[in-house]
């Protein structure tokens, strides 16, 4: 079984790649929507947090874990690796920085995401570790999540925060802009057609989707087929708010949500 992770229910465009790229494979979701946002939470709260969730995700029989959460692949990737070694620990970050330097060709990257994932510079320090001649800008988007949650994925208020955040990185002439955030591949449709301009867009969902599939490929860690009764489970710590909404824009289909707080004891 594959263990995911969010704080809410944005990690769903990670597990639409993982039915995508991995069909076939058990999840078990967890998404912390008592204790979100993570993305305007300090470190300390986000590592506390994620290593609570694997732990429990671990318990429940997950072979692998998945952090389909950004904020948290920021803050808590490498405690989560190093206390839970050697579970094979994915997360969101190093595969959309490959893609981004695979994909840029001027070396101008850019990168939005949460207040919590810009601040952490965690996308930033990668690109340039990786290329020190890159120019890579960065944009805290805090409007974006509530915006999706609301639905409103090409309302003209969405079109104008779009607008607000990325023209500033697109004036920098960035070819490349990275989603650093579970909600914005929902808006990769509308980002490209407002920004307009040949800027090519990196959903890291998919990036780590695909680096999952090539590990189960190589690594039998986890039985392929979903056994006979056995059924994809999504946990939440409170009731997921307009999850009917998400699941829809994600699967085309409601998901049966399990509200049960593990961590509130
Ligand atoms: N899942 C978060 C992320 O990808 C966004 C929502 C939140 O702030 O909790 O950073």
């Amino acid at each position: 079984m594959i263990g995911i992770f969010d704080s809410g229910v944005g990690g769903l465009t990670i597990v639409k790649e993982i039915f995508k790229y991995l069909p076939g494979y058990q999840i078990i979701y967890f998404g912390d929507t008592a204790r979100l946002p993570y993305g305007t939470k300090g470190e300390n709260f986000v590592k506390k947090y994620s290593e609570k969730i694997t732990d429990w995700l671990l318990r429940k029989n997950a072979k692998i874990i998945v952090i389909a959460c950004n904020t948290s692949s920021a803050w808590a990737s490498d405690s989560l690796k190093k206390k839970f070694s050697p579970t094979p620990i994915f997360e969101m970050i190093n595969p959309a920085v490959a893609e981004a330097l695979a994909t840029t060709k001027n070396k101008k990257i850019g990168i939005i995401g949460t207040p919590g994932t810009i601040k952490s510079g965690v996308y930033q320090k990668k690109l340039l570790k990786a290329d020190s001649n890159l120019k890579v800008f960065s944009q805290p988007c805090a409007l974006l999540v509530p915006l999706v949650e609301e639905g409103m994925l090409d309302d003209k208020i969405t079109i104008e925060v779009i607008k607000k955040y990325i023209e500033p990185l697109k004036d920098k002439g960035i070819d490349t802009l990275i989603l650093g955030c579970t909600h914005y591949p929902l808006l990769k449709d509308i980002i490209e057609k407002t920004i307009d301009s040949g800027i090519k867009v990196i959903n890291p969902a998919e990036s780590l989707a695909k680096e999952v599939k090539i590990y189960l490929e190589n690594n039998s860690v986890i039985d392929k087929k979903i056994k006979r009764g056995n059924v994809h489970k999504f946990f939440f710590s409170d009731e997921p708010y307009n999850l009917a909404k998400i699941s829809h824009f994600c699967f085309s289909k409601k998901i049966n949500p399990i509200v049960k707080d593990p961590f509130n004891v």
